[in-house]
């Protein structure tokens, strides 16, 4: 007798043991966690009007092996830039969100989410609005994509963190529309930095002492911004930081924000040997 309590009570240890070790094999990776990570609980849910974000979703897709599903409003949003302002407008105007289509897969099955969406209005698309106020990302683990013509990733993700209940939303990954086609670097130590995809992240060394602005830096900020169709500001100070070939700028601008006031932002651009300036992102 004495011998099967002894037995129940070795296989009750060894459960608990077990038990530990499957709760820290979970999916929930931490912005610096490492492997552990379980992928089958895992899902890229994305909004894409245009094809930009879509294409990060399958590229993180591609590198991970998770799956992915494509939300889209009940009424797309299929009209033109200008069309798809007018409507976003009224809709804004009379407090309405789309209508969601069905989707074939449940997200409840899932812990964590890659979540992905364009930039409309300084933050996240109406369609990715409506998931939110569904309800299903509650409580799970949030790992924020985004494009944009300019800029938006931290202010989106600020709003993500206010708008999701009980969510764990990491810092996540942005890039502009126009550099899509050359992102999967980034997409990997964006991978590798939330633990996703072995792997080092390249070493960057500080920025160098903010400095009035000389001819030279105003030749470069033109360069990489002049052709962008909304006025970006006008650069005021800047400094920067070499790694190998490229060098990174941070300039700070004096500019507008999203209700006509006047408001100071971070305008960061890269050049790289042999190639014309381009500006990466805008902080607003
Ligand atoms: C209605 C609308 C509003 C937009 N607002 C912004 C914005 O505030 N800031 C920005 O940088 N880009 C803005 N954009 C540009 C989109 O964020 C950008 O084109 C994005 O990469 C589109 O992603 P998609 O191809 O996945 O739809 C806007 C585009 C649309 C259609």
């Amino acid at each position: 007798m004495n011998f099967i309590i002894n037995i129940q009570q070795n296989m009750k240890k060894i459960y608990l043991f077990l038990a530990a070790i499957a709760s820290l094999v979970g999916c929930s990776p931490k912005n610096d966690a490492r492997g552990a990570v379980n992928h089958e609980k895992c899902l890229v849910v994305y909004y894409s009007q245009t094809g930009a974000t879509a294409k990060v979703a399958q590229e993180i897709s591609r590198q991970t092996g998770i799956d992915t599903l494509r939300i889209e409003a009940e009424y797309p949003y299929n009209g033109n830039f200008n069309e798809t302002i007018a409507r976003c407008q009224k809709e804004m105007a009379d407090s309405i969100l789309p209508k969601l289509a069905t989707f074939d897969k449940d997200i409840a099955a899932y812990d964590t989410i890659f979540f992905g969406y364009p930039i409309w209005f300084g933050t996240y698309a109406p369609p990715v609005a409506s998931l939110i106020k569904s309800g299903a990302l509650d409580g799970k683990v949030i790992i924020p994509f985004c494009t944009f013509g300019s800029g938006g990733l931290e202010a989106s993700v600020a709003h993500l963190k206010e708008a999701v209940k009980e969510a764990k939303v990491l810092d996540g990954y942005g890039v502009r529309n126009a550099r899509v086609d050359k992102s999967k670097d980034e997409i990997k130590e964006f991978l590798i930095g939330c633990g996703f995809v072995e792997g080092k992240i390249a070493e960057r060394p500080d920025f160098s002492e903010q400095h009035p602005i000389g001819d030279e830096e105003k030749a470069i900020f033109a360069k990489a911004c002049g052709d962008y169709p909304m006025p970006i500001g006008t650069p005021v100070s800047a400094c920067k930081r070499t790694m190998g070939d490229t060098t990174e700028y941070l300039f700070t601008v004096n500019s507008k924000s999203m209700d006509g006031s006047t408001a100071s932002a971070k305008v960061y651009i890269t050049v790289a040997k042999d190639e014309q300036p381009e500006f990466t992102r805008v902080v607003r």
